[in-house]
């Protein structure tokens, strides 16, 4: 068992529009180790949900290798990516990506069905994380029936049901007021500390300053730490 969890090596993603080619990622190089909590700042535009998708097998660099817990997963299928997403990464979107469908509850136990958890165990299991994140007396309403806040912590909640060894957050805290955004960050704390390796997309620099270290990006690259 390595020490490093993520490993980017000269990670490239070039987006084709037309005759033109943008580089959101240019050759980034990075290393997060087991246990670190690490915020990605930088100006919009400059690829933090680039990196973060390539992290998460969401999205493959166009040239370069991503590993993640001693994998190399830019090779992978998209149906062993699938599986192995399962097994190692929670990710909080954006633009949370609930199932409309869906109350609360339903869609922070969907993880643990996609996994293959007995029936029995799951329920609990949502209610807990849900109530962790303060949401525990609106766990039957549909996501149009939540607040932007309210969304953002049920996507947080089934991004860490299933207890991955990464989470990535892309401004979890987006559309929260500050104390709620407060007691978000509190938790990723609490989660780094106890030995989950945390990515973290904010614009907000008191957040960013919870973290163990900052990445600056800037025009696709990494330009400071
Ligand atoms: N699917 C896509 N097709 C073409 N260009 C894209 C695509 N996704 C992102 N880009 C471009 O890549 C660059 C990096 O985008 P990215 O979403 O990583 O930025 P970001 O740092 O997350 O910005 P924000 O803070 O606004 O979320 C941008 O210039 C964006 O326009
Ligand atoms: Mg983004």
């Amino acid at each position: 068992m390595t020490d490093v969890m993520i490993d980017a090596q000269n990670v490239t993603r070039v987006y084709t529009i037309g005759a033109r080619m943008l580089y959101a990622l240019r050759a980034v190089s990075a290393q997060i180790r087991r246990g670190e909590f690490v915020a990605v700042v930088g100006p919009s535009g400059s690829g933090k949900s680039t990196l973060l998708n390539l992290v998460g097998g969401i999205d493959k660099p166009t040239s370069g290798q991503m590993w993640v817990d001693g994998a190399r997963i830019d090779t992978l299928s998209e149906n062993a990516l699938a599986k192995w997403r399962r097994n190692h990464i929670g990710i909080v979107f954006q633009f949370f990506q609930l199932l409309p469908t869906l109350t609360a509850l339903e869609n922070v136990t969907l993880p643990m069905e996609l996994r293959g958890d007995a029936a029995r165990g799951r329920r609990p299991r949502a209610q807990a994380m849900l109530e962790r994140v303060g949401l525990g007396a609106r766990m039957e309403q549909l996501p149009s029936e939540l607040s932007g806040g309210e969304q953002q912590r049920v996507a947080l909640a089934r991004a860490l049901v299933n207890d991955p060894p990464i989470l990535l957050a892309d401004e979890p805290t987006g559309n929260l007021d500050t104390a709620n955004a407060a007691s978000i960050i509190a938790l990723l704390r609490e989660l780094a500390d106890a030995g989950k390796t945390i990515l973290l997309i904010t614009h907000e620099a008191n957040l960013a300053r919870a973290a163990h270290r900052i990445i600056l990006m800037r025009d696709g690259e990494i330009v400071g730490e």
